[in-house]
């Protein structure tokens, strides 16, 4: 007699890409062999992970579905995340109707109206730092001078805080967004965080600005809406949410434009199309593809396959938004794309709430590195480029550039 087959034990999960601009090879056989896989995750708990764009949408729009950090079946991709998010809990990683309270508040503060009048201000500061790159020494590092300075420029003014700590917000985020960091590392570098935040707050307590910080502090924290805890938990998921992933699409967007010169040519060719192009870019590059994390409050079933209640499950966006059976021809960067409509914000209640400041800083950003730097080139072999696989965002580590 034969003995029995062992059942093979689930795929790890991340699945590195191969092709930076491009969702891993392996998201085509789940999506046609297995739409939704088991998969083991870095910290060895198992999970689902969904590759079909019609499961990713219906799951992040269930309702049975939840995105409570504090369920034991969460499948955080680190174990630091796990503990130092349930411990606290960023609205991003709560339910409604705790995650609509929150919601509402900055809703208004990200409406089409507010980021158009933002356009100006966007523009200067995408100027200076263009200016300030220009007149350091070559090769500058694209990430640090150029992505990571826009982005986090752009969230400093919208909150109104000192532009002056541009590296120190970027180790915050590397440290909270990285899986391999601990539970205590994470901990250690939102505290600094949250320290910065209290004395600036304490400061508009005093002097009230136009800015976004102030009206939280003035409508939210002194009436009594907010305490100084979730104040502090609302400001930072702006900071961290909004941060790498705008600097990760920039400096990505460079560097694919830079390797496909056709592509470049046709936007410095038609300027009218980089928001086209910029939807094509979030689309094929999909940075946060395994931000979406959820567990089934109830059991569910996807593509005939049952998830069962308490089961941590990932719709993968990288997954989604090259699903051939949604995007003719995924692999392609077609700039003028029709019916591009991506899940590169997400989907559903918890869909990206400053969707509309990423769409304009990342247009007045590769507009103007085109129009202002033609001569803009790789200061090191393609092959040298270091990408951030690790981390919650896929990204580029360093990029060294000249012009
Ligand atoms: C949520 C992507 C820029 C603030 C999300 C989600 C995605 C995403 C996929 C949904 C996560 C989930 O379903 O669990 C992106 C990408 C960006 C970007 C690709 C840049 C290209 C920004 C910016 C801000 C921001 C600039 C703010 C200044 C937020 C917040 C949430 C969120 C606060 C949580 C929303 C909620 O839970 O209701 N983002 N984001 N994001 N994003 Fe963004």
């Amino acid at each position: 007699m034969n003995a029995p087959v062992p059942p093979t034990p689930p795929r790890d999960f991340p699945i590195r890409r191969g092709c930076p601009f491009a969702a891993p090879e392996e998201y085509a056989t789940l999506r046609t062999e297995e739409p939704v896989a088991r998969v083991t995750l870095p910290t060895g708990r198992p999970a689902w992970v969904v590759t079909r764009y019609d499961d990713v949408r219906a799951l992040l729009s269930d309702p049975r579905v939840s995105a409570d950090i504090r369920r034991p079946g969460f499948p955080a991709l680190g174990v630091g995340e796990q503990e130092a998010g349930a411990r606290l809990r960023p609205f991003i990683r709560t339910d409604p109707p705790e995650h609509t309270r929150y919601r509402r508040m900055l809703l208004p503060e990200f409406t089409v109206r507010k980021v158009r009048a933002m356009r100006p201000a966007v523009q200067a500061i995408v100027d200076g730092v263009l200016d300030d790159m220009l007149a350091a020494p070559q090769p500058a590092d694209f990430v640090a001078s150029y992505a990571n300075a826009v982005s986090t420029s752009v969230i400093c003014e919208l909150l109104g805080i000192p532009r002056e700590n541009l590296e120190f917000f970027r180790d915050v985020t590397r440290v909270s967004g990285s899986r391999t960091s601990t539970a205590e590392q994470v901990a250690e570098a939102l505290s600094g965080l949250f320290t910065m935040l209290s004395d600036l707050i304490a400061e508009r307590r005093e002097r009230p600005g136009e800015d976004l910080l102030s009206r939280l502090v003035t409508d939210r924290l002194l009436t009594g809406d907010l305490t100084m805890r979730e104040l502090l938990s609302v400001v930072g998921i702006t900071i961290n949410a909004g941060r790498e992933t705008t600097t990760s699409m920039i400096a990505l967007s460079a560097l694919l434009l830079l390797r496909r010169p056709d592509l470049l040519e046709e936007l410095r060719a038609e300027p009218d199309l980089v928001p086209s192009a910029v939807e094509e870019l979030l689309r094929v590059l999909s940075v946060a593809d395994s931000i979406p994390l959820r567990v089934a409050a109830e059991e569910i079933r996807l593509s005939g396959e049952t998830i069962p209640a308490d089961d941590g499950v990932i719709g993968l966006i990288a997954g989604a938004n090259h699903d051939p059976g949604r995007f003719p021809d995924p692999q392609t960067v077609d700039l003028r794309r029709d019916d591009n409509h991506h899940l590169a914000f997400g989907h559903g209640v918890h869909q990206c709430i400053g969707q509309q400041l990423a769409r304009l800083e990342l247009e007045i950003a590769l507009r103007t590195l085109i129009q202002r730097v033609p001569t803009l080139r790789l200061a090191v072999p393609y092959e040298e480029i270091v990408f951030k696989h690790d981390s919650a965002t896929f990204g580029v580590e360093r990029m060294p550039v000249a012009w």
